[in-house]
């Protein structure tokens, strides 16, 4: 049976095995801990279940606009004029199923076969092969110094057929961000150089330590009917709202018109119920979503305080969201034979940094509870200890080396 070359282009998920692996280990009665999980885990705004509840009622859901309806392209006007302090345009706005479709339909309508998109690892898991998917090629800016990119790495990655850059801070998998400095002068060097400049600002409001938010926009002198900047958000992590699949794109009109066409042909169009329980969540209270940065911020202190006792690892300590990309390479190099033996000897999840670009690490995340990060953690603590005894008991459960 013959596939497309394009089908054959794209990898398969790296955490597929696990997951499975997890998944029938969780059936055979194992006390499975997911530290591999990319959501949040507390419940969605009353205000989002109300605004679904309220189209729910009236029994029609037909279909909407392509781009988005209404109230919810005027919610996301306000809410950028809140963050990012730029009012922008209805017309500048599409809404889509969830910040991940906003990244795929933003590079369909930008990207011409063999264009190179430049972005550093460790990256989103989905960048290469949405960047395939577009028919471009994934230009990787590896670290030098650290987690962090650096924008002399950047500059140096940009050749004649870049189109395009994508920056995501904060960061999944490393929860780090770069400075204010490091945004102005990419934005600086896009517009200098004639590229696109798509921000992913997916989990822009979930940062720790009294940070806030940065805008692309403070640094951009482009009028917004012609900036290459394309702002991608939505309302899945800091509304803990993933299942609801709502995200959206800023864009200038053109591509802003470009992205509608392909979307008109793909999906006609984001879940009606879903866009009003994100005009509800972007128009309610917003208690819940500080609440839950709040409480990520708890779980990486217990997270770094956790780590300063596991031996062989080096973690750089998120600045936001709801991850951490700890080096374990001085334990073992290959991170997903250590991930292996990690979930079989003590039944603990977390996803090798292959799949993030990036061997010798993990990405570990702190969305589930504190008494849940903290015996994950002790139970990886005594997996990855070369001394100790052989056997242990950890909240109840007894692991042995393998
Ligand atoms: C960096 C990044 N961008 C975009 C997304 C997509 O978010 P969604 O499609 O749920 O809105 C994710 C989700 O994991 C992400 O981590």
């Amino acid at each position: 049976m013959k596939i497309s070359q394009l089908a054959q282009s794209i990898e398969p998920s790296a955490t597929l095995h696990l997951n499975q692996t997890a998944a029938s280990l969780k059936a055979q009665g194992e006390p499975v801990i997911h530290l591999g999980g990319g959501e949040p885990l507390s419940k969605s705004p009353d205000s989002a279940i109300t605004g679904a509840e309220q189209i729910l009622q009236t029994g029609e859901i037909r279909y909407g606009p392509v781009d988005g309806i209404a109230p919810l392209k005027e919610a996301i006007v306000d809410y950028t004029e809140q963050f990012y302090g730029r009012r922008v345009l209805p017309d500048h706005i599409i809404a889509s199923a969830g910040a991940k479709q906003s990244v795929m339909l933003a590079l369909q309508a930008i990207v011409n076969p063999g264009d190179e998109v430049v972005f550093c690892s460790p990256y989103w898991v989905s960048y290469p092969d949405m960047v395939r998917l577009a028919g471009g090629v994934p230009v990787i800016v590896g670290p030098q110094d650290g987690l962090r990119p650096r924008l002399d790495d950047v500059r140096d990655a940009l050749t004649p057929k870049t189109k395009a850059v994508i920056l995501n801070s904060p960061s999944n998998p490393s929860g780090l961000i770069v400075s204010r400095e490091f945004v102005a002068e990419l934005v600086k060097l896009c517009e200098s150089r004639g590229l696109y400049l798509l921000m992913d600002d997916i989990y822009h409001r979930l940062q720790f330590d009294g940070r806030e938010p940065i805008s692309a926009y403070a640094f951009s002198n482009a009028a917004q009917d012609d900036t290459q900047l394309i702002i991608l958000n939505g309302v899945s992590k800091t509304y803990a709202m993933t299942g609801f699949r709502i995200g959206w794109a800023i864009a200038n009109p053109t591509v802003r018109k470009a992205m509608a066409r392909i979307q008109g042909h793909t999906t006609s169009g984001p879940c009606m119920v879903s866009q009003h329980a994100a005009v509800g969540a972007l128009r309610g209270p917003q208690d819940a979503a500080d609440q839950l940065r709040s409480q990520l911020e708890r779980n990486r202190d217990v997270l770094v305080e956790e780590f300063r006792t596991i031996p062989g690892a080096a973690l750089t300590p998120p600045d936001a969201t709801f991850y951490c990309f700890p080096d374990f390479s001085a334990v073992d190099p290959d991170s997903m034979k250590l991930a292996e033996m990690i979930l079989k000897t003590v039944k603990v999840v977390v996803v090798p940094g292959t799949a993030f670009g990036l061997d010798g690490h993990h990405r570990i995340s702190t969305c589930g509870s504190e008494a849940q990060l903290r015996e994950g953690l002790a139970r990886i603590r005594w997996a990855v200890s070369a001394d100790g005894p052989r056997e242990i008991e950890i909240a109840g459960k007894r692991f042995a080396k393998l």
